[in-house]
């Protein structure tokens, strides 16, 4: 553990801390905004995380700090209604896994903590998902508790949901349950996750389009309303059909084209965008599972770029900075590139053959980020290649 960050930690809370936990973030290969209609998507662990130390307390007060410059700590009591501060604060993330975990484990011993994080904040990596998971299990450490990781990911869904963004559960699934190496195909109702091995002279290249995205602020809204247009069109679409009200998503498809049908006659505008991307990104999650699982990576590639599209035109969630950034890696060799979480800003993740690595590398710097005035997009932490990373842990320090 790097001593400085130890000694920030006793120089902040004059004592030591006892633990740490890393929790991953993440990119989706393929699977975008239909996590939360139920159905499977497709992402990979970074190997670049959320840190967070700690030390338990005797009370019940959560002591919140950030090494991140420019950002106030926080100290809250735990309680079952704990309140928020201002739209967009980091200590809302730990704020919503503590309320969660009094609500649903009933800890009430507090702790301080200190995040300081590898993984760059508001650009559609997850570092928020991944910040709520380390102070949940910072929290369950401290007050004794084993965990169930598959129930505790979808508890950390819904206790995300805090800062008013209803999200999916693919993000805390994917940091709680990855496995180094592997992509993992993740299924909702219930919640399953299966590893699948990435080939070894495959790269996952991320590259940042250099907007922010805020999960908790402006992305907020935008997000809410794809998920309310979504479950809209299913409504619609399964009332026309006489099916019943709560029809899933995965039950519609398996009806083929009588729900193609059923759409074109009652969806339009934004709500028919919607439904042809989730049945559309559906059917690219399982056709992309088994190129995986069969090494056909052209095909992979191919589904990842078809999802960019949808997300664009359909789901309107893509920038052109996003759909810029894309076709420069396409173009320069990438076997596929989509943007990767909400969108609206972010960041885009392509596959690229280990041997093409740095003809991408070459093209997106001076093309998408020289123009835009980063040098070296590298050194300046835009542009990365991760490894498939495990799950997060919590380890004791010494
Ligand atoms: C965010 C959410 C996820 C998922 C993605 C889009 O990352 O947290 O649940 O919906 O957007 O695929």
């Amino acid at each position: 553990m790097d001593p400085q960050l130890i000694a920030e930690f006793r120089r902040r809370f004059r004592a030591a801390p006892s633990h740490v936990v890393r929790a991953p973030g993440r990119v989706n290969l393929i699977g975008g905004h239909i996590d939360y209609h139920g159905l499977p998507v497709l992402p990979v662990a970074l190997d670049r995380d959320v840190r967070l130390l700690f030390r338990p307390r005797t009370d019940g007060v959560v002591r919140a700090q950030t090494c991140a410059a420019g950002l106030a700590g926080a100290s809250f009591e735990l309680a079952t209604r704990i309140p928020s501060a201002e739209l967009g604060d980091w200590s809302n993330y730990v704020r919503g896994a503590a309320q969660s975990m009094v609500l649903e484990r009933g800890v009430d011993r507090g702790l301080d903590l200190l995040v300081n994080s590898t993984l760059p904040m508001a650009v559609g990596l997850s570092s928020s998902s991944a910040l709520a998971v380390a102070a949940s299990l910072a929290l369950a450490r401290v007050n004794d508790l084993e965990l169930d990781r598959v129930e505790f990911a979808g508890q950390m869904a819904v206790a995300e949901r805090y800062v008013g963004t209803q999200g999916g559960g693919m993000d805390q699934a994917v940091c709680l349950l990855a496995l180094a190496g592997h992509a993992v195909y993740v299924e909702f109702l219930p919640l399953t996750v299966r590893p699948i091995a990435l080939p070894s002279d495959l790269r996952v290249v991320v590259a940042h389009s250099l907007e922010r995205v805020e999960k908790s602020g402006v992305a907020r809204a935008a997000y809410n309303d794809r998920r309310r247009n979504g479950e809209l069109a299913l409504a619609l679409v399964a009332s026309h059909l006489g099916l019943a009200p709560n029809t899933s998503y995965g039950e519609l498809i398996n009806q083929g084209d009588i729900a193609r049908q059923a759409a074109a006659q009652v969806l339009s505008g934004s709500a028919a965008g919607c439904f042809r991307h989730v049945v559309s990104e559906a059917r690219r999650v399982a056709e992309a599972v088994a190129a995986l699982e069969s090494g056909d990576l052209v095909t992979l590639g191919g589904l990842m770029d078809a999802s960019h599209e949808s997300l664009r035109e359909n789901l309107e969630v893509s920038t052109p900075a996003l759909d810029e950034l894309v076709a420069v890696a396409r173009r320069a060799g990438a076997l596929g590139c989509r943007l990767t979480g909400a969108g609206f800003g972010g960041s885009a993740v392509a596959l690229v053959a280990a041997d093409r690595v740095d003809d991408v590398y070459a093209a997106l710097a001076k093309e998408y980020y020289q123009p835009r005035g980063v040098a070296d997009p590298v050194s300046a932490g835009s542009l990365f290649t991760c490894r498939a990373s495990g799950a997060a842990t919590v380890e004791t320090l010494g």
